[in-house]
């Protein structure tokens, strides 16, 4: 098993019905913060890790993300031609040339468990990331992306870890929640994990958060278990299993996290990208100051 990681998993099959009608005809992963998808910001998130392989989990009416990352034949045409120098810039750098993207299909919503494991077949022998584009994360200022602080801490540890934040105790409902025991800075190792516990029968109130390097074992774990909350055969419950075996730790990361997976979460993202916008930042400031 490699130290390095260089596998990212993105499970996109979700049917997005939070964000109905946008997300009739158009993945949740193609809504943009300002001007770029959700799931660009989690692949530039892995890019910037040093992963090179992404892998899509997708499904049904998911095709635009396929086309995001493809070449644009047409649209590259027309801005040369226009001589939009910028743009064309813009749109051949979305994926970096030494990326691949890969995709795979999963025909049924069967959970978050499920989507991991449809990456076997080409996740291998590896340990690999896996992001959740609709938690969108912001590293700290000047500070690493969280994946990238993520695999610094696997490439010392080499054992699989989860991003973790604690939550309010009334929103352990949404989430998966882990019990931990002191590890090492910014580490806990995980005692015990439930997926989406009532507040009162929650351990803590320590959340997992869509961040995840796991270690190959994880697929046998996967396959092992059946279905779990929601009759969906989850992620959180491999990870259980793979704590027979491993040590799993809990990573307290270094930044920011917006549910946009939520209405809410969506909105304060689009603000704060907004502000940190260099074209429309400083205007955008100004335009909600007068606003009062
Ligand atoms: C999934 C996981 C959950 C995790 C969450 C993070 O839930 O099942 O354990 O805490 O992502 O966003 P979902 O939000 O897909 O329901």
């Amino acid at each position: 098993m490699s130290r390095s990681i260089k596998k990212a998993v993105f499970p996109v099959a979700g049917l997005g019905s939070r964000f109905l009608p946008a997300t009739k005809a158009q993945p949740k992963e193609m809504l943009p913060i300002v001007d770029k998808p959700l799931i660009q910001y989690a692949v530039e998130e892995a890019v910037e890790a040093g992963i090179t392989e992404m892998i899509f989990i997708t499904g049904r009416n998911k095709r635009a993300i396929e086309d995001h990352f493809d070449k644009a034949y047409e649209l590259e045409a027309e801005l040369e031609a226009a001589g939009k120098q910028q743009l064309l810039e813009m749109v051949r750098s979305v994926i970096p040339k030494n990326v691949n993207c890969m995709y795979i299909r999963q025909p049924m919503a069967l959970g978050l468990g499920h989507a991991v494991l449809c990456a076997k077949p080409i996740v291998g022998d590896d340990a690999f990331a896996v992001l959740l584009a609709d938690d969108f994360m912001q590293g700290e200022r000047d500070g690493l992306g969280v994946m990238a602080q993520m695999t610094a801490s696997f490439a010392r540890e080499q054992s699989s870890l989860l991003g973790v934040q604690d939550v309010p105790r009334a929103h352990t409902k949404q989430y998966g929640i882990v019990s931990t025991e002191p590890f090492g800075e910014r580490l806990e190792k995980i005692a015990a994990i439930v997926e989406k516990p009532a507040p009162e029968l929650a351990p803590s109130t320590l959340a997992v958060v869509g961040r995840y390097v796991l270690t190959p074992r994880i697929f046998s774990c996967l396959e092992k278990i059946g279905k779990g909350a929601g009759g969906e055969i989850q992620l959180t419950d491999g990870i259980e299993a793979l704590m027979q075996y491993e040590t799993v730790l809990a990573y307290r990361y270094l930044g920011r996290r917006f549910d946009c997976g939520s209405k809410l979460g969506y909105l304060q993202a689009s603000v704060e990208i907004g502000l940190q916008h260099a074209e429309t930042g400083a205007v955008f400031a100004e335009w909600l100051e007068q606003r009062g």
